[in-house]
């Protein structure tokens, strides 16, 4: 007897609802972490909790996004050249380890410089690490540096949306997009 294949599956046409909800309220999380940004000790405490939290909020979002992503189909890239497919993984793969590396490094920096993160509603998280300043202000402004290159990438990668929706007519930005049933990628 042979055994009975699965019935093959389509892929879906757009991104699920819950991974688009993802996406989107990462994207407006991380621009405002970083409009919020502390520059220097005259930051205001409250735009530094402020800063914190969400950054923390996008750690948190990224992990479960993460986590959702392992069994939720996503749906086929369209066809492009082997290169730029290449190029498209790559950037989505440096903003993957952006969304972790930014917040991780700002909790590693903030503890090693012996404070602790001061989040909104007078929530104190205290270092769970030996402190070493030197290490700690180096992984500090690493994290600053960190922050605005991953805005950089983020700004990359929403021209490239773009190009897609406007120039290529393909439909990528229109799958990351709630909306009608038809195919997003056929009649972009
Ligand atoms: C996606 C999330 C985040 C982004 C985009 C981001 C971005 C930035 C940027 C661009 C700076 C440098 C500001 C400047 O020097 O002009 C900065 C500084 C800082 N961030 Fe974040 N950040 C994020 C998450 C966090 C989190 C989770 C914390 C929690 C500890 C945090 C704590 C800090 C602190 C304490 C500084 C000042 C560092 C210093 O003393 O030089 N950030 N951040
Ligand atoms: C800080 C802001 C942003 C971050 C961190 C971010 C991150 C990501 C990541 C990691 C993916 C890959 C999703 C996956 O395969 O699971 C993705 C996909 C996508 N993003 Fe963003 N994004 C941001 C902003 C934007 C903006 C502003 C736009 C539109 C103008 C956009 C449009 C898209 C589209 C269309 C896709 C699907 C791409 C495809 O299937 O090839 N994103 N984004």
């Amino acid at each position: 007897m042979h055994p009975v294949a699965p019935a093959p599956t389509e892929p879906p046409l757009r991104y699920g609802a819950l991974a688009q909800a993802f996406h989107w309220a990462i994207a407006v999380l991380v621009l405002a972490a970083w409009l919020l940004s502390p520059e220097g000790p005259r930051t205001p405490p409250s735009q530094r909790q402020w800063h914190e939290t969400i950054g923390m909020a996008v750690l948190l979002l990224s992990v479960a996004h993460l986590v959702w992503r392992i069994g939720d189909p996503r749906p086929e890239p369209p066809a492009m050249p082997r290169w730029l497919a290449w190029f498209a993984a790559m950037l989505h793969g440096l903003l993957y380890v952006a969304l972790f590396a930014v917040p991780l490094t700002a909790i590693a920096g903030t503890w090693l410089e012996g404070h602790p993160l001061t989040l909104l509603a007078g929530v104190r998280i205290a270092p769970w690490i030996e402190p070493d300043r030197a290490l700690g202000h180096s992984i500090s402004e690493l994290h600053g540096w960190l922050g605005t290159a991953m805005l950089w990438l983020a700004g990359l990668h929403a021209v490239a949306a773009l190009v897609h929706h406007f120039v290529l007519r393909d439909g990528v930005l229109l799958s990351m997009l709630p909306g009608r049933r038809r195919d997003p990628r056929a009649d972009a």
